[in-house]
């Protein structure tokens, strides 16, 4: 199920996979999947507008929703936050509300808060689409990585899965949380103490916690890699040289888990801190098929959110 816009009943948003049934996500694999095979994309979405509305950085999400946007035809609006209003003082409501008042077709949206897709759903009559919020949802990212796994390994179901690294501030983990969570996957969170899960995700039985990646990954048929995220950090735990010679994965703790196991990462990577530059090209590495999943899920969320069906 796709939340319904309360402003507008005919629009649905896309904010997170906790609203999303297993049906949902089948469906939209699916389409992505169908959508890659295709020579040429139906432009389902011819005359549409689209505002991309990144409150925080991005690289992959917001060129990856673009791109995805164009091939079905729409056109896509461009917002900065560097050169918007944010900047003399308005709150983001009233940014919302006087975004919502020009009237594009849906908003794509990142922001540094847990609830701003959400808040933003409740004031814009047209849907919003979140890509990344704060600590707590990256639906996109989940399903394209999903998307990833489906290609390489055929299926969720029977999966050991493991979650590494700065699990306490990551969208990503959160989401991957939500979505492996519905299918029969063995989850390893693996962090070291001061980044652990979120005490939220302690009462799911599909999840093992441990402290290294020798203990964790012994079993797991995918490595799910996660970035340091010091912006996010009060205070800076520990050098990159430190993290990296406890926590980095290189190809000696790789050899702990499943002789084919995939390894994962979002983007951007931290190289010779979260990953090894000869795991990060190695022949395990599936991150860049991960980044040329990312336009097709896109492309199925959009349609699915905005097409005529
Ligand atoms: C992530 C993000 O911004 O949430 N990257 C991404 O979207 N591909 C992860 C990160 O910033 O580390």
């Amino acid at each position: 199920m796709i939340e319904k816009n309360k402003n507008n009943p005919l629009a649905s948003n896309f904010l997170d996979i906790e609203s999303l049934s297993v049906q949902d996500i089948d469906a939209i694999l699916e389409k992505a999947a169908q959508l890659k095979e295709e020579k040429s994309i139906p432009r389902t979405l011819e005359g549409k507008i689209i505002l991309a509305l990144f409150f925080e950085n991005s690289t992959r999400t917001r060129t990856s929703f673009e791109l995805a946007a164009k091939r079905l035809g729409a056109d896509v609006v461009n917002w900065n936050v560097n050169t918007s209003s944010v900047n003399k003082g308005e709150t983001f409501e009233d940014t919302i509300a006087n975004l919502n008042a020009l009237g594009a077709e849906a908003t794509i949206m990142r922001h540094y808060d847990d609830d701003s897709a959400h808040r933003a759903a409740t004031i814009m009559h047209t849907p919003v689409i979140n890509a990344g919020a704060g600590k707590r949802h990256h639906p996109t990212q989940a399903l394209l990585d999903a998307m990833t796994i489906v290609e390489r390994k055929g299926s969720l179901n029977g999966l050991t899965i493991a979650l590494c690294g700065d699990l306490k501030h990551s969208r990503v983990a959160a989401s991957n949380i939500d979505l492996l969570s519905k299918y029969d996957v063995k989850i390893h969170a693996i962090a070291p103490q001061e980044l652990k899960l979120a005490k939220d995700y302690e009462h799911l039985d599909s999840i093992k916690h441990f402290s290294t990646l020798e203990e964790g990954l012994p079993g797991c048929d995918v490595v799910m890699m996660h970035r340091i995220q010091k912006e996010r950090m009060d205070q800076i735990l520990y050098s990159d040289t430190t993290y990296f010679k406890d926590y980095g994965l290189t190809k000696d703790r790789l050899s702990y888990a499943s002789p084919d196991a995939l390894v994962m990462h979002p983007g951007p990577v931290n190289r010779q801190v979260e990953l090894a530059d000869d795991v990060t090209d190695g022949p395990q590495s599936v991150i860049l098929e991960q980044v040329k999943n990312g336009p097709f899920i896109r492309m199925a969320v959009l349609d699915r959110v905005l097409g005529d069906h």
